[in-house]
């Protein structure tokens, strides 16, 4: 079909495979316009050939494993890379961190270039082909995302797509009057059209940046701004913008990005008389970027940002004939979280999730405690009417809690965009503050601390219960506090999301490692719960999920079920001791303890939690030393680091000269194995040892080899610490009672 194009046999397999769909949809959306289409096809092209040999290998591997990124043992974290470190170069330096932490996925904020004072924390882009000069270059962006791979790890950047920054170039020259360019916006001579809009149009940020429109004086035009005014909304209906900004983001990808977060994605189609989310084109437009992505990198996943209700969310899954991201925001579990802590009534909660359970296996949620956003209140509230919640009198509860003004409360977080006509504030403030470990050490109470500690944990633990990824927010692995300091500064008073935007503390990080400390004691409790999640199937995405029943409503309890493990976890969100009132018949063991526990009237202490776990494949295996926590110490140069090290370079170099077919994708950092190759494995490994050697060995090693460096070293840690006595052993999760 492209004879006279003279492309590669590769692209041109990949595009054929999704031409006819491609043209198709592109004909719809841009009325037939066979030159654009002609454009985009050329430019996709350029961007396949290019992208480096590395960066095709791994396009390769990933195709092969196609679900490379739905194991259980995977883990995020989201950071800014001024906060974390500085510089891309400083972020590079501290990898060593992000690996002890546990991380095989990073998720680095906007750092692009972007104007000071002007820049919403980064998503407003005045080049897409431009490192913020501050954070360093895109070479160095090249150069983290290769050390990234090296380490089988894979990193995540932010597409900012519905807008650009004012000083972006197109935006320069809209306003100096280039018809052209402010057909790349939406401009409007007068307010008439503006005004109709705003009768649909719902605010983003009513009290910061309250309306849709601004006027740009230089052009003497009114310009649509969603966002702030300085955001100027892109025209998605005109092709060149299309074209345009794809290109923009497969030069990320060629960049090394492996995830895009396609930034604000219901905001990029509008519509004169419709509230301009959600619209169909936008599904066509995510769609197309999918099918771009798949035909010049197909390593590359998208994740989008749908800060929406449910039933808005999950049609951006796409079918599984013609999906469309391949992860999404778990946005609605996080906000009901935060409504579950402030409420101790976990009826919500258990409706959401039984939500989430319904759905199919194959939609990867992305699953978060905090980030960089405010918590907007989109819960159900018509399930809420049912108990007497009326929405706007709710959030004002829900914030007056989190805030600290609420009866008894210990939580520290500050309000975000309060409108008061609708009674709509948002809420910033950090897991640790929230969940009162602010308040307890100001008050210096030992007794608090330890429940708030104890809170947090148990906030993780329901997180890393949740079939998905798991993603942390940077400085929540050491339960960091709020920073206040956003109030002194004149370029960032005015957005409390700074709040929990502060930098990391590398001074309260040194002390990860002494448990006697906040920082020692949280950092590794989440270690523990991330190592025993890597280590059973159970928490596998394709497990069985269901609602426990607890007959206490202050208690969560969640049931998986995959290949003979059973697991049952129970949250108390109550500030009292309760009581689960399950009765299962099997016999349990608590997988973090080590210690065989019944699953029957399960007692939990104030915020506490915890993981049975049944195995009816080898319940006699099950023993202390499978679950035993790890130790604080950091193990010195790990073997095992270098053996992976070898073994990644190696399953490289091989790729680059075997045949597709018979790599080894098992030796792939960061890339899951099919069913069928663990399957295979496993079996091989079985018959390879001999039965009591096998039964020695921890769960964990017979599966396969799919953990990071620093998964490996705190398992070998773990193991090390089985030989400790079970007291202490338990004390990096329990804290004192
Ligand atoms: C997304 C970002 C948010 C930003 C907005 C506008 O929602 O998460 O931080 O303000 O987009 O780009």
């Amino acid at each position: 079909m492209f004879e006279e194009k003279n492309w590669e046999p590769e692209f041109i397999k990949r595009l054929e495979k999704h031409y006819d769909e491609l043209k198709w949809l592109y004909a719809e959306l841009y009325h037939n316009d066979q030159q654009a289409f002609s454009y985009f096809c050329d430019m996709l092209y350029e961007y396949y050939s290019q992208r480096s040999t590395a960066l095709k290998q791994w396009d390769q591997m990933r195709e092969e494993v196609p679900e490379w990124y739905k194991g259980n043992e995977m883990l995020g974290m989201l950071m800014y890379t001024n906060c974390f470190a500085g510089t891309l170069q400083g972020v590079k330096s501290h990898l060593d961190y992000l690996q002890e932490c546990g991380l095989n996925y990073v998720h680095l904020m906007p750092l692009l270039e972007s104007p000071a004072g002007r820049s919403d924390g980064g998503y407003a882009v005045a080049n897409f082909r431009k490192v913020q000069p501050a954070l360093g270059t895109m070479e160095d962006l090249a150069e983290l995302g290769d050390e990234c791979h090296k380490r089988g790890m894979c990193v995540c950047l932010d597409f900012v797509m519905n807008h650009t920054s004012e000083d972006h170039e197109w935006a320069k020259r809209a306003r100096a009057g280039e018809k052209e360019y402010q057909d790349r916006y939406f401009f409007y001579d007068d307010w008439t059209i503006p005004s109709e809009f705003e009768k649909t149009v719902p605010q983003v940020f009513p009290q910061t940046a309250p309306g849709n429109f601004s006027w740009c004086e230089e052009a003497g035009k009114v310009v649509m701004t969603t966002f702030y005014p300085y955001q100027w909304d892109l025209n998605y209906a005109n092709p060149v913008v299309f074209n345009d900004m794809t290109a923009d983001m497969l030069n990320l990808c060629n960049h090394g990005v492996d995830i895009i977060r396609l930034d604000a994605t219901p905001y990029i189609w509008k519509e004169l008389g419709t509230d301009c989310r959600n619209l169909p084109q936008v599904h066509t437009l995510v769609r197309l970027m999918r099918m771009a992505a798949e035909v010049v990198c197909p390593g590359t996943l998208l994740l989008g940002e749908v800060v929406m209700e449910p039933s808005k969310v999950v049609p951006y899954f796409g079918t599984i004939e013609k999906p469309e991201c391949h992860m999404l925001y778990n946005v609605t579990t996080m906000a009901s979280t935060w409504h579950t802590v402030a409420t101790h009534d976990v009826r919500l909660l258990r409706h959401q999730m039984e939500a989430v359970f319904a759905l199919p296996h194959d939609y990867t949620f992305l699953n978060y405690l905090r980030c960089h956003d405010d918590i907007g209140w989109g819960l159900d509230y018509n399930f809420l009417k049912q108990f007497g919640m009326e929405e706007v009198a709710h959030k004002k509860y829900l914030n007056d809690y989190l805030t600290g003004k609420g009866y008894n409360s210990d939580a520290r977080g500050e309000l975000y965009n309060d409108d008061p006509r609708l009674g709509d504030a948002r809420l910033c403030g950090t897991t640790a503050s929230l969940c009162g470990i602010e308040a307890a050490e100001y008050e210096n109470d030992e007794y608090k601390l330890d429940r708030a500690i104890r809170l947090d944990i148990m906030l993780h633990a329901f997180l890393f219960t949740q079939s998905g990824i798991p993603v942390l927010y940077s400085g929540d692995e050491i339960g960091q506090k709020n920073d206040y300091t956003y109030h002194e500064d004149p370029l960032k008073w005015d957005d409390s999301r700074y709040l929990h935007r502060g930098d990391l503390n590398w001074d309260e990080v040194a002390l990860r490692n002494d448990l006697s400390t906040r920082e020692g004691r949280i950092f590794n409790a989440l270690r523990v719960l991330e190592i025993v999640r890597a280590k059973y199937e159970v928490f596998d995405n394709e497990a069985d999920t269901w609602i426990v029943e607890p007959y206490n409503d202050h208690i969560l309890g969640i049931g998986r079920y995959y290949k003979g493990q059973k697991l049952i976890a129970l949250f108390n969100f109550s500030k009292e001791d309760e009581i689960a009132w399950i009765n299962e018949s099997e016999d349990y063991h608590d997988i973090i303890t080590g210690e065989s526990r019944e699953a029957k009237a399960v007692a939990l202490p104030a915020y506490d939690f915890v993981w049975l776990m049944t195995d009816f494949n080898k319940p006699l295996e099950l023993s202390k030393a499978d679950a035993a926590p790890v130790t604080a110490e950091k193990p010195s140069e790990p073997e095992a680091a270098a053996e992976e090290k070898a073994a990644g370079t190696k399953a490289k170099k091989t790729a680059a000269k075997k045949p597709a077919a018979k790599k080894p994708a098992a030796k792939k950092p960061a890339a899951r194995k099919t069913k069928a190759q663990k399957e295979a494995e496993a079996a091989e490994a079985a018959a390879d040892a001999p039965a009591e050697a096998e039964e020695k060995k921890p769960a964990a090693k017979k599966r396969a080899p799919r953990k990071t460096k620093a998964q490996k070293e705190a398992e070998a840690a773990a193991a090390a610490e089985a030989e400790a006595p079970a007291e202490k052993k338990t004390s990096v999760l329990k804290t004192k009672e």
